[in-house]
């Protein structure tokens, strides 16, 4: 690892960001909700994306007869972006090329063994560029655009991989042939860069090379020269932004100063007819509320049919985010993660001033809920979004002991004040929340 990429991983590692770089990641910190939208000819036949051919489930060339089946007929960018805007995320990320290598704009970058740019807009039926006006449609309705960029490419003839049990060549075999198609790489890039010009980019497929290999911190400089203030997620090996945990949910909180956990909503990234196993939204919003409060962003993932239909249950689940957000979006939204664990049995975030801790109530619990080490009183317990405001009360307080009692709120159980997903209750404090966490006793 060159020093300059070793001191960028270390000082992300260990929270210790420049104030420049805070300054640069400031409305990623805020964002906490990201659409990510998996879109490719994997959604013709309904198949794994990319991995398809890779993992021999089909053979290449049927994986790739999709191209000539892709339609976006319905493709409707602006209504996908009123979804996404209406869920109440504040950036959305879409893969404009997959580790298959279809491009989804009009790239010029020459591609298949015939000589040729391999894209939707040149070789589909779609005959069009579908990555531009959604990115456009993004940006003009105020969210910040991503674009998803698989660094590896099993198509592209110059490309070492292509399926797991045959491989086209070494590095080290023909390092010429290499540099071939890390220029191909940094020309597609650069026609990204140019007309997307990106708030956020989010590569994928880093591991299998180092970051050596796939030039990274060049591809980094590069992008950065053109928009300083552009965010890489950290899958540009050992030159990114931020961490990406996928699927599994960290269990303590990440080492990186800023994560994203990147979900899918059913079981696959893109559509697949077959798969019905729905995260149901009060799952999402379980999830959701505990990665906010570990300080993480969730990019949550959907997945549109080859047509560009985004599947009934996944626009469910957006407006199901979006009625909870806008309900709750002082809870959430330019908050910063709350209690640690062991204070309270759930989720928490707090204002960015200190003065309101917000409490998730997980599974709905009602009744007498317990929370522990708040130093200053409580002025009030508020449901969110309700105007209810709650009883409080504080028991095992020795008066002349400096340490706090323990702090129980009653939370009514009728429906008109609770939230069928998950209830919040908002603390506020006349000063700044101060936090006992020591062993107890008097
Ligand atoms: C993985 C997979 C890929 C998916 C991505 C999303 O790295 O290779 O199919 O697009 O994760 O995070």
């Amino acid at each position: 690892m060159r020093k300059s990429c070793m001191l960028l991983y270390m000082s992300i590692l260990f929270g210790a960001l420049s104030a420049q770089q805070e300054d640069k990641m400031q409305w990623f910190a805020d964002a906490k909700l990201g659409i990510f939208i998996h879109w490719g000819i994997y959604a013709v036949d309904g198949t794994d994306e990319s991995w398809a051919f890779y993992n021999n489930k089909v053979p290449y060339e049927q994986y790739m007869s999709q191209l000539s089946r892709f339609s976006a007929a319905r493709y409707q960018p602006q209504e996908w972006a009123d979804w996404i805007a209406e869920s109440g995320a504040r950036y959305a990320v879409l893969t404009a090329k997959h580790h298959d290598g279809v491009a989804l704009w009009n790239t010029h970058q020459l591609h298949t063994a015939a000589k040729s740019p391999l894209s939707i807009p040149q070789l589909s039926p779609a005959k069009r560029d579908v990555l531009t006006p959604f990115i456009q449609t993004i940006k003009q309705k105020g969210l910040k655009a991503g674009v998803y960029y698989s660094i590896l490419d099993w198509s592209h003839p110059d490309y070492t991989g292509f399926r797991k049990d045959s491989a086209r060549y070494s590095i080290q075999q023909d390092p010429a042939r290499w540099k071939r198609f890390q220029a191909f790489n940094q020309a597609q890039l650069r026609e990204l860069m140019e007309e997307q010009n990106p708030d956020l980019w989010w590569f994928d497929g880093g591991w299998e090379h180092s970051a050596e290999e796939w030039n990274a911190r060049e591809i980094r400089e590069m992008l950065l020269n053109k928009n300083n203030n552009a965010i890489i997620n950290e899958r540009l090996t050992d030159n990114g932004d931020y961490g990406t945990p996928e699927q599994n949910f960290p269990i303590v909180r990440p080492k990186e100063k800023h994560w994203e956990l990147c979900m899918t909503t059913n079981d696959n990234w893109g559509f697949q007819y077959k798969d019905k196993n729905w995260k149901t939204p009060k799952e999402i919003i379980t999830i959701f509320a505990d990665v906010v409060a570990n300080g993480g962003n969730l990019l949550l993932d959907i997945g549109p049919m080859e047509d560009g239909t985004i599947p009934q249950e996944q626009v469910n689940i957006l407006k199901e985010l979006g009625r909870w957000n806008k309900k709750h979006e002082e809870a959430i939204f330019n908050t910063v993660p709350g209690l640690s664990s062991g204070h309270f049995y759930g989720p928490s975030t707090l204002s960015k001033d200190s003065m309101s801790l917000y409490l998730f109530l997980p599974g709905n619990a009602t009744g007498a809920i317990e929370v522990k080490g708040i130093l200053n009183s409580v002025k009030s317990a508020e449901i969110v979004g309700a105007s209810k405001i709650c009883s409080t009360k504080v028991v095992g307080k020795i008066s002349w002991s400096a340490k706090p009692g323990l702090l129980f709120i009653d939370i009514p159980s009728d429906p008109r004040f609770t939230d069928p997903m998950m209830t919040v209750v908002k603390l506020s404090f006349s000063e700044p929340i101060k936090i006992y966490s020591g062993t107890g006793g008097l």
